[in-house]
């Protein structure tokens, strides 16, 4: 007969604490207009996201969510927020193009950010090798295939994959504190 051993049976009791110290509450949920500005010390590059419709007409969008992911294979991601009127484009496309800004570029980066307008409408641009919108004289350009669009919160990551990429030297359009800064050190 296999008697119990009560040491180790009575290690698997859990102890309930029965005190009537109240719960810790909750933590406070982040404010998000605070989340917002917390987010804005950390500088960042500003591109413009393009792509074309089933028309083949251009369409683009500032974003500096811009990330390199992988380098095997050569992955870049975006966070596209869902109520983006380039939304419907970015789910139907099968590639897109990154234009990363130069410093002179700050109007572009405004342009492509306003509400309501043909944004390419007077804006240079040239088909790349799968069609996607390239901007002239940008600091670096990739053509993308997308991988994968992931839902996230009020956004999705759009996961590309790099088919063609192209720099030149020369200075970055800077996000920063909500404003557009020079890596030179001056202000827009
Ligand atoms: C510098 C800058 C960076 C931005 N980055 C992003 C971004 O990464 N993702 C995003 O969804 N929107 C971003 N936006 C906002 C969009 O460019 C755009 O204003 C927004 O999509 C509203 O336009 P729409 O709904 O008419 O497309 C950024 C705006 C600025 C000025």
């Amino acid at each position: 007969m296999i008697l119990p051993r009560y040491g180790q049976h009575h290690d698997k009791i859990r102890l309930i604490d029965m005190s009537s110290k109240p719960a810790a509450p909750p933590p406070a949920p982040v404010d998000p207009a605070h989340f917002r500005r917390t987010c804005a010390r950390f500088p960042t590059g500003v591109t413009i996201l393009t792509v074309l419709d089933r028309q083949g007409a251009p369409h683009g969008m500032t974003a500096s969510s811009f990330t390199s992911v992988s380098l095997s294979p050569p992955l870049v991601l975006v966070c596209v927020d869902h109520r983006a009127t380039v939304m419907s484009h970015l789910r139907r496309a099968e590639h897109i193009g990154i234009n990363v800004l130069s410093q002179e570029q700050h109007e572009l980066s405004a342009r492509f950010s306003r509400r309501g307008e043909d944004r390419f409408e007077g804006v240079d641009w040239i088909p790349g090798r799968h069609g996607v919108p390239l901007v002239p004289g940008v600091l670096a350009s990739f053509e993308c295939a997308v991988h994968k669009l992931v839902d996230a919160g009020d956004h999705a990551i759009l996961i590309a994959e790099v088919l063609h990429a192209e720099h030149r030297e020369g200075f970055p359009l800077v996000y920063f504190g909500s404003g557009y800064h020079r890596l030179d050190g001056s202000h827009k």
